[in-house]
């Protein structure tokens, strides 16, 4: 394909975008409680990359400037960062906020400002209070949606005069599978390995709400933001598209994966019935472990998001394998994810480039869920440490945004912003600095972490001054 014939509107957002935990470092200064990651890595017994932390990571805390030199130099008109709340509110039992993190983050916004950056701002990415989990009980108990919402409330009221685009939470899908389901990431519980997700995402899901709602009614008639969900999904291809049982596991994979997520917010307020039948089939008589949503629930739920973020990383073919008679999640499940061997693969075992994907998914957002305004928050490859020249991330970065505009100018879809991931090399969760997503790359083992650009950052300098690929 010709380089230069795909545009964008000439309103495209064009972004990147990092997270709190995998880039600020700082992790014990002035006041920043303790989150569950901090334990996490400590401990290490369950991190791959064992020792690896977030303790200095990028050492944004300190680095904030430069990080944002590096954004006005690429042209991007947005940034999308995330909150960490032990910063804000140290310790959400007593609910005192730490006037010091408030203070960091409007440094951060303000510079933003000043170097004409519109900051999206994620309240959740993941570094929850450790006092909420050991506690509280984590998301794993509905008492926590409380202390979310007083979060969030401080959150709007101190930073919502200047950020007008807010995300709730980032991936609910992937913290609850790797941190309670499997014990892949903080708090790595899996205790709920045979249940199932659907507890944890039902209190995910109605702190997601009850935060729309209160913006939407206490703030949004004077801030006039925007607010909404973030959720990662593959595109799901049956493996072979003649197969019913294949198309039928298709789609039980797309609802496990988005569906506890999809169907209330952007459908109907409540779960898809396929799933609420299959799971209360497969569980105790009367006692389903899918929890049911009350009216008042529904009527808050349906509707609450103002766009549909998407990290779109990867696809999977999915093929059914027969497990029903496999008690708890599994059987739920009964798929198999494969992959293709013709599709290349980053550093990262499960990123496999599959640009067409994306486009199909994307199709199928504004189809099944009511055509909304899209953002992809996130999309990228990762390289080995030190590399810089990364032919490889530039073919997938290229591919990708050629079937983004395809799907705009073609599909009709309405896409309004990208954002690379990442703008920086950073902590990549239980993988440590083992894979790299930046554009730039960081020594790690030079305490003044510099910043050396990646061949990769020319070529989306250029996408985004042009509004084509
Ligand atoms: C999704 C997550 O939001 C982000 O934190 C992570 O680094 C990337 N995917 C890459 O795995």
């Amino acid at each position: 394909m010709a380089e230069g014939t795909h545009s964008f509107p000439s309103d495209f957002v064009w972004g990147t975008a990092t997270a709190s935990y995998q880039i600020e470092g700082a992790w014990d200064q002035d006041g920043k409680g303790l989150s569950i990651w901090d334990v996490f890595t400590h401990d290490a017994s369950l991190m791959q990359d064992k020792g690896a932390s977030g303790d200095v990571a990028c050492d944004s805390y300190n680095k904030y400037p430069e990080d944002i030199a590096l954004m006005k130099d690429l042209g991007v008109s947005s940034y999308r960062m995330s909150l960490a709340w032990p910063r804000i509110i140290p310790d959400p039992i007593s609910g005192e906020v730490n006037e010091k993190g408030v203070a960091f983050y409007n440094r951060v916004i303000d510079a933003l400002l000043d170097a004409g950056i519109e900051p999206s701002v994620t309240l959740y990415h993941w570094d929850l209070p450790l006092v909420l989990e050991e506690k509280v009980g984590g998301w794993a108990s509905e008492d926590i949606i409380p202390y979310f919402l007083k979060y969030a409330d401080v959150c709007f009221d101190r930073f919502g005069d200047r950020v007008k685009f807010w995300i709730t939470f980032n991936e609910p899908d992937i913290f609850i599978d790797h941190g309670y389901v499997l014990d892949w990431h903080a708090p790595g519980r899996a205790d709920f390995k045979d249940i199932g997700p659907y507890p944890v995402s039902f209190n995910v899901v109605r702190a997601h709400g009850k935060a729309y709602r209160l913006y939407d009614e206490k703030y949004r008639p004077t801030q006039k933001g925007r607010i909404g969900i973030t959720l990662n999904c593959d595109w799901s291809q049956p493996k072979d598209p003649s197969n019913p049982a294949d198309v039928e596991a298709r789609l039980r994979y797309f609802q496990i994966k988005i569906g506890l997520f999809t169907n209330p917010i952007f459908v109907n307020g409540d779960y898809p019935e396929e799933l609420k039948e299959r799971i209360s089939s497969r569980s105790e008589p009367g006692k389903s472990r899918l929890p049911t949503f009350t009216e008042e629930e529904k009527a808050y739920l349906k509707g609450s998001s103002d766009f549909f973020g998407l990290n779109y990383y990867t696809t999977r073919l999915v093929a059914s394998k027969p497990m029903e008679d496999t008690p708890g999640y599994l059987g739920d499940k009964s798929y198999e994810g494969q992959t293709d061997p013709s599709w290349p693969r980053a550093v990262s075992n499960w990123l496999y480039s599959v640009p067409w994907g994306l486009r199909k998914l994307l199709g199928t957002i504004k189809n099944d869920f009511g055509d909304p305004d899209i953002y992809i928050t996130e999309n990228g490859f990762t390289t080995q440490p030190g590399v810089l020249h990364d032919p490889d991330r530039i073919q997938y970065l290229r591919e990708h945004l050629t079937e983004l505009s395809k799907a705009i100018n073609e599909d009709k879809c309405r896409v309004r912003g990208y954002y690379l991931w990442s703008l920086i090399d950073n902590f990549e969760w239980h993988q440590g600095y083992k894979e790299r997503f930046g554009i730039y790359s960081i020594d790690f083992s030079d305490p003044a972490r510099p910043r050396t650009p990646k061949d990769s950052v020319a070529f989306y300098r250029q996408v985004v001054q042009s509004g084509k690929v």
